[in-house]
């Protein structure tokens, strides 16, 4: 399928509607896409980004179905296989010169996608005339990788931005604003990036595109609605929420999570509640974009947190969330070292830890009441920030 996003500039990639996992961790439940742009010139016809190499006949149709007989440039605005993988198809058929940040092409040549004599570095700033039309090239490493840059088509006021404010969703739309696979996907790839991101959209800003075409999902074209959702995202601001991933064996930690879910709710503290064992860890990601505090709730497996909460702190660890506070309630049969390892699996993150409730067996009435002062002392810290 092929959609003309503006005059002489078409969509020519894939929708990918049966993927139901990227980097063989993070959940699809809308599939994804993967925007391929071509742009024809007067004189010379580039191409913005390829696709995954498992669409790659897709692509290749698209430009078949264009008449498309030759392509000048491939711009690789970011080396990671899902837009770079097809290049070589590409090269094959095409001959184009491929161009990229100097670190893209080192990754492009490691990867072994391009060789040497077929590419080129270019540069912030660096200019490249189609005849008619014009590609501006834009640094903006380390959103998510370092070797991002944008493409800016000065004629056609739009903007390529790659990975960056993108989302994976699989939709028959080619603009259109879906504000939770938006937040999920920022969750998932950009939020350990914060600062970058921050920095990158005060560039966006400033450009001031009618378009933006980002590589994954639909398109914007009312930008200040995704560039406004950023800046809250990216923002050192968090909101009255406490999110609770946790997991029970028999039930003991459940009624904690249970005690401490209601005594929030009564304190007017918005909860979020994950039961990892049914969670989709995207849901979780984008839960901690605002959350102000985390208390994750674990019984003792073999005296250690369990797996399935180690593993959601070594994702909060990689995510660097913003939240401020951390708790840990649970409990154990005959021993227990929770806390200091939990504890150890998230060096990333500066959140201050607030006195955690362990319990032996199932929690008594005393324990309950621990609860309840763990969920007064959350309170008091969010009042401290004013979050209520
Ligand atoms: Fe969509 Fe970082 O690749």
């Amino acid at each position: 399928m092929i959609r003309e996003v503006c005059k002489d500039v078409f969509h020519v990639g894939a929708i990918d509607w049966d993927r139901r996992l990227f980097d063989a961790l993070i959940p699809l439940p809308e599939g994804t896409s993967y925007n391929s742009y071509l742009i024809k010139g007067s004189e010379k016809t580039a191409l913005i980004d390829a696709v995954d190499p498992r669409m790659k006949d897709v692509l290749l149709s698209n430009l078949d179905a264009l008449r498309v007989d030759s392509i000048d440039y491939v711009i690789s605005q970011h080396a990671e296989q899902d837009h770079s993988g097809a290049i070589k198809f590409l090269i094959d058929r095409y001959d184009p010169k491929v161009l990229g940040s100097q670190k893209c092409i080192e990754l492009l040549l490691d990867f072994g996608i391009v060789s040497k004599d077929r590419a080129r570095a270019v540069s912030d700033g660096e200019m490249l005339s189609l005849g008619d039309m014009t590609l501006e090239f834009i640094s903006a490493p380390w959103v998510h990788w370092p070797d991002t840059i944008f493409t800016y088509l000065r004629e056609r006021r739009t903007l390529f931005t790659c990975d960056f404010l993108g989302s994976h969703l699989a939709t028959s739309d080619l603009f259109a604003w879906n504000h939770e696979s938006a937040k999920r996907y920022y969750a998932e790839i950009m939020m350990p990036f914060r600062a970058n991101a921050r920095r990158h959209l005060e560039r966006v800003r400033a450009l001031a595109p009618d378009i933006i075409a980002p590589s994954h999902g639909p398109l914007h074209d009312n930008p200040e609605i995704v560039l406004s959702a950023y800046a809250d995202w990216t923002s050192d601001d968090v909101r009255n929420e406490v999110v609770v991933p946790f997991v029970s064996m028999h039930g003991s930690t459940e009624m904690m999570v249970s005690h401490l879910v209601d005594a929030l709710i009564d304190r007017g503290i918005s909860v979020k509640r994950f039961d990892l064992t049914k969670t989709d860890i995207g849901a979780l990601a984008a839960s901690l974009v605002d959350a102000a505090t985390i208390v994750f709730g674990t019984p003792a497996f073999i005296t250690r947190p369990h797996p399935l909460i180690a593993y959601a702190a070594i994702l909060a660890n990689s995510l660097r969330p913003n939240a401020r506070f951390a708790s840990i309630i649970g409990s154990y049969g005959w021993g227990a070292r929770i806390v200091e390892e939990l504890k150890s699996l998230m060096p990333n993150l500066k959140m201050e830890i607030i006195e955690p409730v362990i319990v032996k067996g199932y929690p008594k009435n005393d324990d309950l009441r621990s609860i309840e002062m763990l969920a007064d002392e959350i309170l008091r810290r969010h009042r401290e920030l004013g979050l209520l």
